[in-house]
Parts: C-alpha cells; sequence; structure tokens
C-alpha cells in the first residue's frame, strides 16, 4: 500500500463495500425520495441520473485517481501531484473543513435517529398519539440532554469502527452492515407495497411530471448528486488512497454509483407508498422521518413495532457507515509520525462533539437558538452551508484541478492501471467530462444558486 500508515482496503468488494457505505446514508432515505417526488417524478430522475453519471461518477474516479496516486490526505495530495503550485493544499484543507461541519451536522440527525430506534425498540413511540407526534419530536430535539447523550453514543461507535483499522475496522464493518441495510429495505419496500393504495405514492414518486422540473429542481438534482455520492469533499480522496494498486477504478465507481442510486430508489418505495396509503403528506427530513412516519407505522397495528424498529435501525446503520468515512478523512489527516489513529480520531471526535452539541442546543427552542449565525440559528447556518454552497465549490475546484492542473498522461495511467486495462475511446469521453461539461456544469449550478440566494 502507498499510504502513510501502509493501510489499505483488502480487496475490490471490501473497497467498493466501504465507499458505498459513505454514499448511502440519510440523504438517501430522507431526501431523495421526496426531492424526486417533489420535482417532478420521472422527469427528475431523468436530470437526476445525468447528473450522477457525467458530474458525480466523474468526480468519484477523479478523487480516487487522486488518493491512489498520492497515497496521501486530501491536503497533502494536491501539493504531491503539482509540486510548484503548494496553495492547492487549501483546497484539500476546505474540503476537509467541510466534512467537518457536515459531520457535526450529521451527528446531531444521527442521535435523533438512534433515539427514535430506543423508543421504537421500547414501545414508547407505540404510545403516542397520532396527533401528538408533531410535539414530541419538537420537545425530544430542543431539550438539552437527551440528544447529547445520543449524539455521543453514534459518536463513539463511529469512532470505535475508525480506531480499528481501515480494513479491521472500516472495511469490516463495513462488509457486514451494507447487506445488512439491503435486506431491512427491502422487507420495508414489501410492507410499503402491499398496503392498500400504495400505488398513489408510487405516482409520486415515478410518474413524469416536466411542469414540476424547475430551475431550482436542476439544481436540487445537482446538489443531491454530490452530496449522495459523498464527492467534493475529499471523502474519496482519503478511500482512494486506500484503494488496492490493481484495482479498477471505472468498475469500481460504477458499481459504487449504481448501489448509491439503486439504494436511493428502494428508500423511496420504502417510504412514500406507504405514506400515501396512510393518508399523509408527502415530505422530507426531519418532517417525514420524525412526524409522518411514526404515524404511519403506528397505524400498522401490532407489527407496526416491527417495522418502526427495523426503519429506525436501517436509518442509523446508513448514518453510521457514512460518518465513519467523515471522521475517517479527519482522522488521516491530523494522524501522523508522532499522534496515531487513536490519538487523532480521539482528539477528533472531541473537537467535533462540541460543535455538534452547539448546533443541538440551537436547533428548535433549544438553550441557543436565539444566538444567531449570520442571521440565523446554528443548526440551521451549518445545514444550509453544507447543503447547498461548500459541496459544489469544493467539487468545482477538484474537477478545475484534475482537467487543467493534473497531466493527461497521469490520470490516464492511473486510471488504466499503468495501461493494463485498456480504456479505449472511454478516455477521450472522460476527458471531455473533466475538462468541459463537469466543471461547466457545476459553475454554472453554483452561480444561478448563489444567485438565487
Ligand atoms: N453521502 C452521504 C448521504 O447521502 O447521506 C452524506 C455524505 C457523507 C456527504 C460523506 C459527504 C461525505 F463526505
Amino acid at each position: 500500500m502507498a499510504t502513510k500508515t501502509g493501510e489499505g482496503f483488502s480487496s475490490s468488494f471490501g473497497a467498493i463495500m466501504a465507499a458505498a457505505g459513505s454514499a448511502v446514508g440519510l440523504g438517501n432515505i430522507w431526501r431523495f425520495p421526496y426531492i424526486c417526488g417533489k420535482y417532478g417524478g420521472g422527469a427528475f430522475l431523468l436530470v437526476y441520473v445525468f447528473f450522477v453519471l457525467f458530474i458525480g461518477m466523474v468526480l468519484l474516479m477523479s478523487e480516487f485517481v487522486i488518493g491512489r496516486r498520492t497515497g496521501e490526505d486530501p491536503m497533502k495530495a494536491y501539493p504531491k501531484i503539482k509540486p510548484e503550485r503548494p496553495a492547492w493544499k487549501f483546497v484539500g484543507l476546505a474540503g476537509l473543513f467541510t466534512c467537518f461541519l457536515i459531520l457535526a451536522v450529521y451527528l446531531v440527525i444521527s442521535g435523533w435517529t438512534l433515539n427514535y430506534f430506543w423508543e421504537s425498540l421500547t414501545g414508547t413511540l407505540a404510545g403516542i398519539a397520532d396527533s401528538d407526534f408533531g410535539t414530541h419530536f419538537n420537545q425530544f430535539a430542543s431539550s438539552a440532554i437527551r440528544p447529547s447523550i445520543f449524539i455521543a453514543v453514534f459518536l463513539l461507535l463511529t469512532a470505535i469502527v475508525i480506531v480499528g483499522g481501515v480494513e479491521k475496522g472500516i472495511e469490516r464493518v463495513s462488509k457486514l452492515l451494507m447487506p445488512i441495510l439491503v435486506v431491512l429495505l427491502a422487507v420495508m419496500c414489501v410492507r410499503s407495497l402491499t398496503l392498500e393504495g400504495a400505488s398513489a405514492g408510487l405516482s409520486y414518486l415515478f410518474k413524469p411530471d416536466f411542469s414540476k422540473l424547475t430551475g431550482e429542481g436542476v439544481l436540487a438534482a445537482l446538489g443531491q448528486a454530490l452530496f449522495s455520492l459523498s464527492v467534493g469533499m475529499g471523502v474519496m480522496i482519503v478511500y482512494g488512497s486506500y484503494l488496492p494498486k490493481d484495482d479498477n477504478i471505472l468498475k469500481t465507481s460504477l458499481w459504487i454509483t449504481v448501489c448509491d442510486f439503486a439504494i436511493a430508489i428502494l428508500a423511496g418505495i420504502a417510504v412514500f407508498p406507504a405514506v400515501f396509503a396512510c393518508g399523509q403528506e408527502p415530505t422530507g427530513g426531519p418532517g417525514l422521518v420524525y412526524q409522518v412516519l411514526p404515524v404511519v407505522f403506528n397505524s400498522m397495528g401490532g407489527v407496526g413495532r416491527i417495522f418502526s424498529t427495523t426503519f429506525f435501525l436501517l436509518l442509523s446503520l446508513a448514518a453510521l457507515t457514512s460518518a465513519i468515512s467523515l471522521l475517517e478523512a479527519l482522522t488521516q489527516w491530523l494522524s501522523g509520525d508522532k499522534l496515531g489513529r487513536t490519538g487523532s480520531a480521539v482528539i477528533m471526535s472531541l473537537i467535533v462533539i462540541f460543535l455538534a452539541i452547539a448546533a443541538s442546543f440551537s436547533f428548535g427552542d433549544g438553550i441557543l437558538s436565539g444566538v444567531t449565525v449570520a442571521g440565523m440559528p446554528l443548526f440551521d447556518f451549518l445545514d444550509k452551508l453544507t447543503g447547498t454552497l461548500l459541496p459544489p465549490i469544493c467539487a468545482l475546484l477538484t474537477i478545475f484541478f484534475f482537467g487543467w492542473v493534473m497531466k493527461k498522461d497521469d490520470i490516464i495511467d492511473e486510471l488504466s492501471n499503468h495501461g493494463v486495462i485498456k480504456i479505449g475511446y472511454f478516455k477521450v469521453f472522460y476527458y471531455f467530462l473533466v475538462r468541459f461539461l463537469a466543471p461547466a456544469a457545476l459553475l454554472i449550478v453554483l452561480i444561478s444558486g448563489i444567485i438565487g440566494q
């Protein structure tokens, strides 16, 4: 292995599971189905698939190439490729900073999810009246102690995996959790589809309605494609540095992309037919997961508790493998000769938990809700920064570096495993994407996004 610690994934399969674990997360389950329905179902899907394949997957391959070629963390990788322009390290740093902020927001939501898993398991949720789920969520999320405890537990689980190492921690856990996640999701899909009135949910999700596909919807599609594939922030540079040298980057990236997309679609099938069958309004985010779905589960009678527990377990596992990748990126960056993996993971966890708990305190009527950053509570500010602004900026800089600064021959050399894999005309097409199409599309979306603020 070329990495500074000598660690790496043991096989292609392990690498695919770990990176798909990073990609499949809260974004697939609580965001994708809703925006897909909102912006025109099948019409949105067409645009989304285009962005996923021609921008998201292209970035994924690019980050893998940068990571595997250098074997370094994002901050060292750029200057290693272009030593005469050391300032490129700031792109790596900006990505890591974005990871840090995303992790803080992610921890808050994961803490909520773990709490709901616990409340489903112990029967608390089953005892709440349908009309009270809104109040229940707001009271819980605005309180100080309980969310903080669940944030800490979730972070502890994440850190334990990181301390276990790349192969024995991240790879092993991902190989175990990803198949479990698919099975749980399949169970949820069967239940959802067999409810009476489920077809309305399917048409909400898939029936193409081009009149709903607005400019805003196109922006949402690109933002979601980047966030969902975990690209732009350097996480995939980190995982790229752990890729086996003989791994076929094109194939691995395609598998990850297909897994991520398939799970987003399955999540939609697991959720919306049930929401419609139960006469509820489609929505996304916290409203969907913590207010609408508990009503849906309660309407299923006795088995509802089982499905509720299954669903929150599924969401917690998906969040865990994504949080692992974020903490790993930060840990790899901090660790060096003096500070090993364990020390770096502990220090990073201690720093990020401060921000996560402050963000949690600022939510709803929390004790810090009166303190504002740029006119909004800290949680909303972080959510906005990490949801819409920072990922496309980092992605644009990464793809610009790749297409315009890094040498074409080096890229092709790495993609083809030094000429072992024949990539033929694909390289022409790929180079066109990284040089022109992907940066242009990102630039347009970013500018229109900023103007539209
Ligand atoms: N891809 C994850 C999701 O869809 O929830 C979120 C994520 C993980 C974004 C890791 C960025 C990242 F670096």
